[in-house]
């Protein structure tokens, strides 16, 4: 008895466990051979489709399933998990024509490139299918969407990442389908020409609406009003602009409001308040202004306020929360509000994130933050923040269990070297800690202390650390401190690590083979301590390196040229490297930075540095900014900013977006010992933004070509013994604001041209044979035969500019730079709060990632 009962037990577990796999139902012969067509008709190359085999049950394949009781195949899941993309070639929707039973197809995330539609007549109906999930599938050529009429039981759609841009009546595509409950177009390329057209009828089904990612420039659609049932309405990271309209306020299901992103004006309407319902409300990154109408604070069921980067102003007070006992993140960056929480208030919520970044809560420590048991991130950067006495012992034990602590621009002190740092990520710089380093737990991932006083040897820090277990840190920044010593030779360690500054303090010795183990590293930079010898040929290595900063050193020997793979920088101003500069220079065809600068290399400057490409192409290859676009994200703030610390990215805020691209291409391999002529192959390098080939013993002219350079707009060839006259071309540098041809032996004319004579004399001084404005020395007769022929080159500046701008680049690209690196560039501030809008929003990215 006994043993029947746990044989009845164990069938009974065994068929519960199968319940999805329909065990007991046949596979329906057509539908199998229907799936057999389709699995021949893809690209399958990471074998996702392995188990389709005619030896094994089709309702038994991976991502099939089928009606437990007709055996009919009703859903098919062949969505790739990010990042990998699985599926490859055409969609065929026969296919989806031919499985009658089908409620649910995904085949998200794959790398479809067409959609094949049978020929169907009008009345064709596929009234099982209720779930359509094509998202990111981003290479999906999309041309119409009149195959929608045909799917009237479309509950679930998913276009995101799929641009809709050649199909003009999508919206009304969109209104026929009349059982729709979600929809989901995000990134779709949608613009809002006919957005605002009419009044499409959606179903009243409609329960979510994601817009999000598009180019919307519209205000908020008025037919939006009609949607008065929808639970989620996601319009973030689009162009809208206008106000918050007032009947916002009567969504009264509305749970997720989304607005971020966005162009929006204006106060916030207090009617939001009414939104009974609601428990996410993103509005950050607008312009609205006015103050936080205090009946937000009676919603109730809020988890998620996010309002931060916008010109708020006025008072953030305890009643601006009294209700809001659910809230679990706030968001309040950049924000002007005026703090008005009492020392002993006691907030109705338990947070998991704040976020108060640039908001004036200073200078100490809120203290109800203390009240906040459950905190995984915390960003209180920037906010005029000190300690008072003994009030930092009782901070560091309340954040030791914050994941993510941000703390960075504050005037925080103190000595920290025995706390165990046990975050994931901490952000530290800018701040006023001293003392030796802290030890770190295994489990950091970021960890930056730059611009502080920290003190002592770093050899502790590396290599007496508490734990055997292996390292996770991925970035470390330890710039602009007080430490000193050798670099260790325990690397191992912290082969994770991916970022590394070390600059900017007083580190001696030599660069250890055993930092050859740092093979992720993406970038290094020491620059400016005082390391010597040889850079080791072991550090071939770091294949991923693209950035190199070891300038203002004493490295000795030659140039290393086994960087082949380095792209963006490579910084090795002020050593004492010697010898020719090597022609494995210019097989890194990618670099934007050349600086050499300040050394003692001999001989000739190579004739291939035309062979560096990004430096020639006078149009921009998007492929390959979008390259260096990617990285630049990727990398933590700190090498961003060093990035527009060059001091080519100086000029950046009296210049436009883009100018902001052109100045990230240079050459100096100025202060050595260079011979030679200037190769006329450096005039093929028009993407040249600056060149500095000064305080060298160059002789020759400067090549008659030099015009060529047309994006020059910093030039200096100063203390050279270059001689003849300056080409007449040099006055087509439309874009020259700085020009040094001082200490030569240049003579005859100076080339008459608006920008030439706009500089004072001290651009031309040193060079006594030189005559004409801008300096006093008038030309003598036969100065005549340099005719005023250079001023018919004048060109209107901007023009030139932007025939060149659209030589290269489309609009979508520009959008994109506009969007994106614009902001980016100089508004520094903008740009990290942007960043951390776009990983609230989109991106699983932490903020300095
Ligand atoms: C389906 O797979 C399960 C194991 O996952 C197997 O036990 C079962 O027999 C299979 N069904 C058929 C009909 O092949
Ligand atoms: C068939 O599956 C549905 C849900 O998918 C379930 O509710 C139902 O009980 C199942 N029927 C049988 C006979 O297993
Ligand atoms: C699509 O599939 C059907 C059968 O399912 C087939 O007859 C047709 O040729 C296919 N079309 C393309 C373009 O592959
Ligand atoms: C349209 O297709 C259906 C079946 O798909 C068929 O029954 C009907 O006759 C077709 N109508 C015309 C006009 O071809
Ligand atoms: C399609 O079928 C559904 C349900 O079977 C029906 O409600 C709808 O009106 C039909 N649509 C068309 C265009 O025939
Ligand atoms: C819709 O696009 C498909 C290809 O994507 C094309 O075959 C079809 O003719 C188009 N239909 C219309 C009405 O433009
Ligand atoms: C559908 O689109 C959204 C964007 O709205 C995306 O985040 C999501 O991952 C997609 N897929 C599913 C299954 O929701
Ligand atoms: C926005 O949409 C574009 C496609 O239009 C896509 O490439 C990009 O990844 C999307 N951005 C986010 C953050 O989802
Ligand atoms: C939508 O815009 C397109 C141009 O992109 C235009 O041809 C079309 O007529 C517009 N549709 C409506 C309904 O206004
Ligand atoms: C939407 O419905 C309204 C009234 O219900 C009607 O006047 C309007 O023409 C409809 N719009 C469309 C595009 O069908
Ligand atoms: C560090 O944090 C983890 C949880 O993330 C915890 O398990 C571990 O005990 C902590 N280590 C120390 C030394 O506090
Ligand atoms: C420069 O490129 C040319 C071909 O474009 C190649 O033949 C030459 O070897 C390259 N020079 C160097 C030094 O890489």
């Amino acid at each position: 008895m006994a043993v029947i009962f746990l044989w009845l037990l164990f069938a009974a577990t065994l068929s519960s466990c199968m319940g999805n796999k329909n065990m007991n139902v046949l596979c329906n012969d057509k539908d199998r051979h229907e799936l057999l067509e389709f699995k021949q008709s893809v690209k399958d190359p990471m074998k996702q489709l392995s188990s389709w085999t005619t030896e094994e049950y089709c309702c038994n394949w991976s991502g099939v399933q089928c009606d437990n009781i007709t055996g009919r195949v009703s859903k098919l899941d062949l969505h790739c998990p990010p990042d990998i993309q699985c599926l490859e070639g055409e969609i065929n929707f026969s296919l989806l024509f031919k499985l009658e039973f089908l409620s649910f197809f995904d085949l998200s995330s794959n790398n479809f490139k067409t959609i094949h539609f049978p020929l169907l007549n009008a009345s064709t109906n596929f009234s099982n299918l209720e779930y359509l999930d094509l998202s990111m599938n981003y290479n999906l050529l999309m041309e119409n969407l009149t195959w929608l009429s045909h799917l009237s039981s479309l509950k679930y759609l998913n276009l995101s990442g799929i641009s809709l841009k050649n199909e003009p009546l999508w919206l009304q595509h969109f209104t026929m389908l009349p059982s729709l409950i979600e929809l989901r177009l995000s990134g779709c390329s949608l613009n809002s020409e006919n957005l605002s057209l009419g009044y499409p009828n959606f179903t009243t089904s409609l329960a979510l609406l994601d817009f999000s990612n598009n180019s919307f420039h519209s205000e908020i659609p008025k037919w939006l009003f009609n949607l008065k049932d929808l639970r989620s309405l996601i319009l973030g990271s689009n162009h809208i602009k206008g106000i918050l309209p007032n009947w916002m306020g009567q969504f009264k299901q509305l749970e997720q409001l989304d607005l971020s992103n966005n162009l929006l004006s204006g106060p916030i309407s207090s009617t939001l308040g009414n939104l009974s319902s609601l428990k996410f409300l993103d509005v950050s990154f607008n312009f609205l202004n006015g103050s936080l109408p205090i009946d937000i604070g009676k919603l109730s069921k809020l988890e998620v306020l996010a309002i931060g980067n916008n010109p708020f102003s006025g008072m953030i007070s305890e009643q601006s929360f009294t209700n809001l006992s659910n809230l679990k993140s706030l968001s309040l960056d950049s924000s002007e509000f005026t703090f008005d929480l009492g020392s002993h208030w006691k907030p109705p919520f338990q947070l998991e994130k704040v976020s108060i970044s640039y908001c004036k809560i200073g200078p100490e420590i809120p203290s109800w933050l203390y009240s906040q048991k459950s905190l995984s991130y915390l960003d209180i950067s920037s906010s005029g923040l000190s300690f008072n006495v003994h009030d930092d012992l009782k901070f560091w034990s309340f954040v030791t269990q914050i994941d993510n602590l941000f703390l960075s621009h504050n005037s925080l002190s103190g000595d920290i070297s025995t706390t165990l740092i046990n975050n994931t990520q901490i952000d530290l710089k800018w701040n006023s800690f001293s003392g030796m380093l802290p030890h770190l737990s295994p489990k950091v991932i970021f960890f930056d202390i730059a611009n502080n006083s920290f003190s002592g040897p770093i050899f502790p820090f590396f290599c007496q650390t508490m734990t055997k277990e292996e390292h996770h840190l991925e970035v470390l920044d330890m710039s602009h401190n007080l430490l000193f010593g050798e670099l260790p030779k325990c690397w191992k360690k912290w082969q994770s690590l991916i970022h590394l500054n070390l600059g900017s303090n007083n580190i001696s010795g030599k660069i250890p083979t055993s930092m050859a183990s740092l093979t992720k590293l993406q970038t290094l930079r020491v620059r400016n301590n005082s390391l010597f010898g040889n850079i080791p040929t072991s550090l071939k290595s770091f294949k991923s390196l693209w950035y190199l900063d070891v300038g203002l050193n004493e490295f000795t020997g030659k140039i290393p040229t086994w960087f082949t793979h380095l792209s963006l920088a490579l910084l090795l101003r002020s050593n004492k490297f010697s010898g020719p500069i090597p022609l494995q220079i210019c097989e890194l065809s990618s670099l934007l930075v050349l600086d050499l600068a300040d050394n003692k290399l001999l001989g000739p400057i190579p004739k291939c540095l035309h062979n560096i490409t990004t430096m020639v192409t006078n149009t921009v290859d998007e492929g390959l900014f979008l390259t260096y676009f990617h990285k630049w994200v990727l990398a933590p703030i700190s090498v961003r900013s060093d990035l527009e610390d060059l001091p080519l990215f100086m000029k950046g805020q009296e210049l436009n977006y883009w100018h902001s691209l052109k100045l990230l291409h240079s050459v100096d391999l100025s202060s050595n010992h260079l011979s030679g002529s200037i190769p006329l192959e450096l005039v093929t390098l028009s993407a040249l933004q600056s060149l500095n080939l000064s305080h060298n013993h160059l002789k020759g002219e400067i090549p008659s070509g030099i015009g060529n350079l047309k994006l020059l707009e910093s030039l200096d060839l100063s203390s050279n013994q270059l001689s003849g006259e300056i080409p007449q071309s040099m006055s087509n540098l439309s874009f020259l604001s700085f020009l040094n041809l001082s200490y030569n032996h240049f003579n005859g004319k100076i080339p008459l041209g608006t920008q030439l004579q706009s500089f004072d004399g001290s651009s031309y001084i040193g060079n006594p044979q030189l005559c004409g404005a801008p300096l006093p020395k008038k030309c003598i007769q036969n100065g005549k035969s340099h005719s005023l022929k250079s001023m018919e080159h004048r060109d209107d500046d901007d023009d030139d500019w932007l025939s060149w701008f659209e030589m290269g680049m489309g609009i979508g690209f520009a959008s994109v730079f506009w969007g994106l690196l614009g902001i980016l560039l100089f508004v520094r501030r903008w740009r990290d709060a942007y960043f951390q809008g776009l990983d609230n929003l989109f991106l699983k990215v932490q903020r300095i990632w």
